[in-house]
């Protein structure tokens, strides 16, 4: 954890990675506590593809209203791979010399917060705050945007029990995660799921397809099957297996993938409210001269991890939540 005790003067703020409700209520936040504190506030567009290219802009605090309910980011985001190159990065620190920049807060998801790293390893000033629907970041218990995100999926799980129970079908409804399996286990507990498959506990679809008969035989009139897009038997896979045995199994069955709707939607309670105090917090902890960290929520407590621990760690599943999965899906 770096701490230099001069003046913070000039600020930038990027959003990288997928978008995650909260992003822009972070970015106001930010630039207001700055401009609060006599701070030159900039945004830098599109992530990394932005600060490679030096595409700048001033934010004051008009330039920052209206937007603490909107979904996505006014930044504009990307994946840059110029950035993973020795090039790309020496490009982005020229680009934060060039503009007198003395400070860097960086919101984005894991792969976001290893480009912090690289840059704090190259002597930049760089505060992260822990920002994806993925929730695959440790360092911090919920990242931006993973509450908003399982409300959208449970809004869509709750549509899709009323038409499959109306036909006495199962669904398979595949959502978003990456490699990790927190938005489908939460999804599926919190929608009442028949069955959850997720990489961390993976299941096959002989063990799934007897989940599915025994809710039937248990007297339900439909099933649903909540399935993490990165499990090794994705709604694809499962779909294909029941296909392949329907005769067997016999029962009905869709899919519904929800994919970058969750992304979408407007920023609820928890994430405006972390977005805020994060992004506040960011142009503080800048200020008091601490950079090379992490920024991330446990609870509703800010909590500060170093770069380099947060984007090595890994971050399981609590198996309190595997237990109950499998309890409650009865
Ligand atoms: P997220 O931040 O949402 O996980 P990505 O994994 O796509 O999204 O990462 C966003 C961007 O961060 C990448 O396009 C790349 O520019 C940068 N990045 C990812 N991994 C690294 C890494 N190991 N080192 C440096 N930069 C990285
Ligand atoms: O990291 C957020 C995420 O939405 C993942 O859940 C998903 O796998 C990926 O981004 C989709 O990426 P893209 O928006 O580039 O298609």
């Amino acid at each position: 954890m770096g701490r230099r005790q001069d003046m913070t003067r000039r600020v930038a703020i990027l959003t990288s990675g997928g978008d995650a409700p909260g992003m822009n209520a972070a970015i106001r936040a930010a630039v207001r506590t700055g401009v609060a504190r006599e701070l030159e506030m900039f945004g830098v567009r599109h992530g990394y593809t932005g600060l490679i290219a030096g595409d700048f802009i001033a934010l004051g605090i008009r330039e920052v209203g209206g937007i603490i309910d909107r979904g996505g980011t006014m930044l504009g985001t990307s994946r840059c791979p110029p950035f993973l190159t020795d090039a790309g990065q020496q490009a982005a620190v020229r680009r934060l010399t060039e503009h007198g920049i003395t400070g860097l807060i960086v919101v984005g998801g894991n792969g976001s917060q290893h480009g912090s790293l690289a840059l704090a390893q190259r002597g930049v000033p760089v505060v992260g705050i822990a920002s994806t629907i993925d929730n695959d970041l440790a360092g911090s218990e919920v990242t931006l945007g993973a509450t908003t995100a399982l409300d959208v999926a449970l809004e869509a799980i709750s549509r899709l029990r009323v038409t499959a129970s109306a036909h006495g079908r199962v669904f398979l409804v595949e959502v978003m995660g990456r490699a990790c399996g927190y938005l489908a286990l939460m999804a599926g507990i919190a929608g009442g799921a028949e069955a959850i498959v997720i990489p961390e506990s993976e299941q096959s679809p002989e063990q799934v397809a007897t989940a599915i008969q025994e809710a039937y035989e248990r007297g339900k009139s439909h099933a649903i099957v909540v399935v993490a897009e990165g499990a090794r038997h994705n709604a694809d896979a499962l779909a294909g297996y029941f296909t392949e045995h329907a005769e067997r199994l016999n029962f009905e069955l869709r899919v519904t993938k929800l994919g970058h709707v969750q992304r979408g939607g407007s920023p609820g309670a928890f994430d405006r409210l972390s977005a805020t105090i994060l992004g506040a917090t960011a142009v503080e902890r800048l200020c008091a001269g601490e950079h090379g960290i992490l920024l991330g929520l446990t609870g509703t407590q800010v909590t500060t991890s170093t770069l380099a621990a947060a984007v090595q760690a890994a971050k399981p599943i609590e198996s309190q939540w595997l237990h109950l999965a499998h309890v409650l899906s009865r």
